[in-house]
C-alpha cells in the first residue's frame, strides 16, 4: 500500500470513530458531575439518602423533564403535579438544590446520559 493510501485510511478511520469517544465522554463527564454535585444526596441505586435513589429515573422521567428539573428545580414542583407529590412525600427536610453547572446544556445532557445507565 502507497503510503498516501495508508495516511487516507488513518485519516477517515479517526474520523469514523470520534463520536462513539465523544459520547463515551459525555457519559463520563455526567458520572464525575453527579460524583461531586449529586451523591451527597442521591444514591445511583433504588434506595433513598436525602433524595430519591436514581436507579432506573430514566423509565419514570423523560429526558424533557430531567432537563427542566435539573434547570429549575423549584418552578417544576410548582407546576409539575409528580414533582409536587415528590416533594411532599420527602421526609427528610432537604429540597433538590438549583445547580449553577445545572444552567448549562451541555453539562445537563452530560448528567442525563449518566442517569439514562442507571436502572
Ligand atoms: C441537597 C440534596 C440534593 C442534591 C445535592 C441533589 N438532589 Fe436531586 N433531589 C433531592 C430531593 C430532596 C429530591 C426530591 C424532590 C424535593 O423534595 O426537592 C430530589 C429529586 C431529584 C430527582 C427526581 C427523582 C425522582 O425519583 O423522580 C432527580 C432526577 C434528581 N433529584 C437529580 C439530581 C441530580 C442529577 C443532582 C446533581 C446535579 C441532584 N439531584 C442533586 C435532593 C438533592
Amino acid at each position: 500500500m502507497s503510503d498516501m493510501k495508508c495516511m487516507m485510511l488513518l485519516v477517515f478511520g479517526g474520523l469514523l470513530a470520534l463520536p462513539n469517544v465523544g459520547v463515551a465522554e459525555d457519559v463520563e463527564h455526567g458520572r464525575k458531575l453527579f460524583q461531586q454535585l449529586c451523591s451527597h444526596c442521591h444514591k445511583a441505586g433504588y434506595d433513598e439518602k436525602f433524595g430519591p435513589g436514581l436507579g432506573g429515573i430514566s423509565e419514570r422521567r423523560d429526558e424533557k423533564w430531567l432537563h427542566g428539573f435539573l434547570q429549575d428545580p423549584e418552578s417544576t414542583i410548582q407546576t409539575d403535579e409528580y414533582a409536587k407529590t415528590l416533594r411532599e412525600s420527602n421526609a427528610y427536610n432537604l429540597t433538590m438544590p438549583k445547580f449553577r453547572e445545572m444552567q448549562d446544556e451541555q453539562m445537563r445532557a452530560d448528567v442525563i446520559a449518566f442517569l439514562k445507565t442507571l436502572n
